[in-house]
């Protein structure tokens, strides 16, 4: 069955208390509204729809960003969660197949759970997601009468008797695309909000004879974000669940709980991550990798064998092959480093491609950027860059040639050759003393 995502954006989020838009302020490195369409996406949607309202603008470039045939629609005026889904309705012409309305504000929603609802959708009507509140608060009431979804009643519209019921609407929606618009069609905003309720459409589909059923799912995948408290929470809860599927899919976490992913952090199996290591989005890490204590990966990858930190800093477009080791307090960005390269200690490798076995030095510096312009460095296969040596690019070094420490590389180095690029060292007998003698004294004198 075909499916379409209407994701419900409006929000302005005044409790957020931020010039940025609710739905784009980020968990695990990734817009909330990310969260939900990536959600939604695991449907395999034909059409996606967005709808937008305060910083419409931001939301639908973020919404493009996300997949650029994700289409926005404007709902200049919140009228409520029925009117926004029927701003959808234009989007959606002669759309075929079903509906599925998410909350861009409620980035937890597992993939399962929605092909739950779809499994519910072969027997019935509307399927609605709810869950059991540990305090159900204000949010609206799921009516049953054993399986079957009677009606949703709003918190504010609801008597004593229904405010009893524990059983919530968590928002997410699924009925066939064009049965949902048409019983939006007899929703009006004649209740205690003034709005037009999504919620409506329960119960006027089944005065016409419509089912409606409910799918439960756990509290936690309903969190919706309406303050930074509930920002920090729902990314804690993200967390969780991430460090949770990495020890479930065969990775070593050695301090679970210091360790922080991205939405989209790819680790394989038998890799091994020790504490406080952080990564940004981008990153994949092949199997039996080892990530050290302290370091922080964004946009890379990591082969197989490769060995990365304590204290090292990945930077989009690092990619390293197989047993690789890249040491303490080194950075790489843009750069792709061959088998066995290894990369020790206190340096910079950006804009680089190194080949196989070759050997960096302590201390070593792309010197990549010329104030105007990035220039490529280029090293072969087995050379040796001695330590503290500067490379200033674009510069190559040929195959196992050598640089002789402190030298600043201007021009290339040939194939098995030597550079050296250094003042000759010359020595002064007896210089040092006389000189500390002299200093002594002259603060002597000044005392
Ligand atoms: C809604 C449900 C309630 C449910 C709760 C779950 C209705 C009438 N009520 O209540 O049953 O328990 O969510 O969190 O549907 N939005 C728009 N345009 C609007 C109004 C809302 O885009 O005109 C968006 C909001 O940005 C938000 C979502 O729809 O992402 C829900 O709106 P909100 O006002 O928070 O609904 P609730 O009153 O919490
Ligand atoms: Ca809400």
């Amino acid at each position: 069955m075909t499916v379409n995502l209407i994701v419900l954006a409006a929000g302005q989020g005044s409790r957020m208390n931020s010039d940025t838009p609710k739905v784009l302020h980020e968990i695990a490195g990734a817009p909330l509204l990310h969260h939900a369409l990536t959600a939604g996406a695991a449907l395999n949607p034909s059409r996606i729809v967005v709808v937008t309202g305060t910083g419409g603008d931001a939301v639908a470039a973020s919404a493009a960003d996300w997949h650029e045939g994700t289409a926005t629609v404007r709902q200049d005026e919140q009228n409520g969660t029925g009117h926004a889904v029927l701003c959808a309705a234009p989007a959606l012409e002669g759309a075929t197949g079903d509906a599925l309305v998410l909350y861009g504000d409620t980035p937890l929603i597992r993939p399962e759970t929605l092909a739950a609802m779809q499994a519910a959708r072969l027997t019935c009507d509307i399927v609605v997601l709810g869950f059991d509140a540990a305090d159900p608060g204000r949010y609206g009431r799921l009516v049953t009468t054993g399986d079957r979804l009677d009606a949703i009643v709003e918190w504010k519209d609801a008597d004593e008797a229904t405010r009893t019921i524990s059983l919530c609407n968590s928002g997410v929606v699924m009925a066939d695309t064009a049965t949902l618009f048409s019983l939006l069609g007899d929703v009006s905003c004649d209740n205690a909000a003034g709005e037009y309720y999504l919620t409506d459409i329960v119960a006027i589909a089944r005065a016409r004879g419509l089912t409606a059923s409910v799918v439960r799912c756990p509290e936690s995948e309903t969190l919706g974000i309406n303050t930074r408290t509930e920002l920090a929470r729902a990314e804690h809860a993200f967390q969780t669940r991430a460090r949770a599927d990495a020890l479930t899919n065969g990775v070593t976490l050695t301090a679970p709980d210091t360790v922080h992913f991205a939405h989209d952090t790819h680790i394989g199996r038998d890799a091994i991550v020790e504490p406080n290591v952080v990564f940004g989005p981008g990153v994949t890490v092949e199997s039996g990798a080892r990530i050290r204590a302290f370091s922080h990966l964004e946009g890379c990858h990591v082969s197989r064998g490769a060995t990365v930190g304590p204290y090292a800093r990945l930077r989009p477009g690092a990619e390293l092959s197989e047993d690789v080791h890249i040491g303490n307090f080194v950075e790489i960005k843009n750069a792709r480093l061959a088998q066995g390269a290894k990369v020790n200690h206190l340096t910079y490798i950006g804009d680089a491609d190194i080949g196989p076995r070759s050997n960096i030095g302590a201390g070593t510096i792309t010197c990549n950027y010329d104030g105007v312009s990035k220039h490529r460095t280029t090293i072969g296969a087995d050379v040796f860059v001695g330590s503290g040596t500067m490379l200033v690019a674009p510069v190559t070094l040929g195959d196992r040639s050598m640089t002789a420490s402190g030298t600043v590389v201007t021009t290339d180095v040939a194939p098995d050759a030597m550079a050296i690029g250094r003042a000759r060292q010359v020595d002064k007998p007896g210089l040092a003393t006389r000189l500390m003698d002299r200093l002594r004294a002259a603060k002597q004198k000044d005392h």
